[in-house]
């Protein structure tokens, strides 16, 4: 039993969508703290005029019974409000009368830093926004929902994940962050930053050393890497721990099956240990800036501006959000893969099972 999670969707199209299996049935979900999940994805100080126009909030499709899952499919939609301003532009089908609203112009100046070139040459695109709608962070949106649902999940077993902003344009005090923001946007540039999501709670014996897929650690550094701008990814100690002697690198275990130091961030030999679990992701700073960098025309080879379209300055606190909800999805996953269970009664069982066999309980 595992937990599968497909989505679709553009940043300017009718709406996002996600189909969510493997969950238990009885899973009781709270629309409330789904679409709370949605409205801290939209928070954030550098954040740009879009957010304004989004309220996102969930709908269910399917899988879902007076708020208990039915161990079917659940569909997740999140809608694009700002679709009304692109609704010719981004209509699925051929749009009917005169083009009208955004979107209307092919885009062939390819944005640097973005999926555009890449994307164009891939897919033969004459019209770049054929790459960007869908590259766009904006999808996010609807895997912090299915987020939502994978902490939902994974409370009933006592573990919790929680995403912060550990730094924004290279400061850590909050302070400073806001004015490095303050002077980012003042010069028209953007800036990117660090967050650490870490997970308490979490059982020995998540993930697996049997194949490269299994393990832990690689799962959760391709959840995060999977992310918009998410350049970097850290386990416990991180890139830090090659500085360090063995000595001074390891976490030493005490009776009880413990440690006094978590340097290895909860997984060792792709297994979640016990101890906290705890990931770090740096984020390039945002390459749509309003003093655009220069590119190309692909229409006719010649040097030109980037296209200045309406964008964040720093958008770390909501990546603190998205790598919570990635976190969480994959901790799920790996959860679902070790404890099984069609109803939630039967995967809660099993997690208890686990514990009275093994000397293990949590912090
Ligand atoms: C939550 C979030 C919001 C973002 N907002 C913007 C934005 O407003 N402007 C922008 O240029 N890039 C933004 N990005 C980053 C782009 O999506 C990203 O740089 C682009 O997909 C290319 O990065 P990649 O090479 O890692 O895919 C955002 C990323 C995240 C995670």
């Amino acid at each position: 039993m595992t937990l599968a999670l497909t989505t679709a969707g553009e940043s300017h199209g009718p709406a996002l969508v996600a189909i969510l299996t493997g969950l238990p049935a009885g899973l009781v979900l709270d629309r409330a703290a789904i679409d709370h999940d949605l409205h801290r994805r939209q928070q954030g100080y550098g954040r740009s005029a879009r957010q304004r126009i989004e309220h996102d909030e969930v709908e269910v499709l399917g899988g879902l019974r007076h708020g208990r899952t039915l161990g079917t499919p659940l569909g997740l939609v999140v809608r694009n409000r700002d679709h009304d301003n692109w609704a010719w532009g981004m209509s699925p089908w051929p749009p009917d009368g005169e083009a009208h609203g955004k979107g209307t112009e092919p885009v062939t100046v390819a944005r640097p830093g973005h999926a555009d070139l890449a994307g164009a040459l891939k897919y033969g695109l004459r019209d770049t926004r054929d790459a960007l709608e869908r590259a766009s962070a904006r999808h996010t949106a609807v895997t912090v929902a299915a987020g939502a649902v994978a902490k939902t999940l994974l409370a009933a077993i006592g573990v919790t994940v929680a995403g912060t902003v550990v730094e924004i344009g290279g400061e850590t005090d909050e302070q400073a962050q806001r004015e490095a923001t303050d002077s980012a946007r003042a010069d028209r540039d953007t800036l990117g930053g660090i967050v650490e999501v870490s997970a308490t709670g979490v059982p020995p014996g998540l993930g697996s050393y049997a194949t490269r897929d299994d393990r832990l650690d690689a799962r959760l550094a391709a959840a995060l890497m999977g992310i918009q701008a998410v350049k970097a990814v850290e386990l416990g100690a991180g890139a830090e721990l090659a500085r360090r002697r063995g000595s001074d690198a390891h976490d030493e275990i005490v009776p009880g099956l413990r440690r006094t130091t978590n340097r290895a961030g909860g997984v060792e030999g792709g297994v979640s240990n016990g101890e906290p679990v705890v990931v770090r992701a740096a984020m390039k700073p945002l390459p749509t800036l309003m003093r655009p960098l220069g590119t190309v025309d692909l229409a006719s080879g010649e040097r030109a501006q980037a296209l200045v379209e309406r964008s964040d300055v720093a958008a770390v606190e909501a990546l603190a959000v998205v790598a919570e909800a990635a976190v969480a999805w994959e901790l799920a996953r790996a959860a679902r893969e070790k404890f099984g269970g069609d109803s939630l009664d039967d995967f809660v069982a099993a997690h208890r099972a686990y514990l009275e066999r093994i000397p293990w309980r949590p912090h």
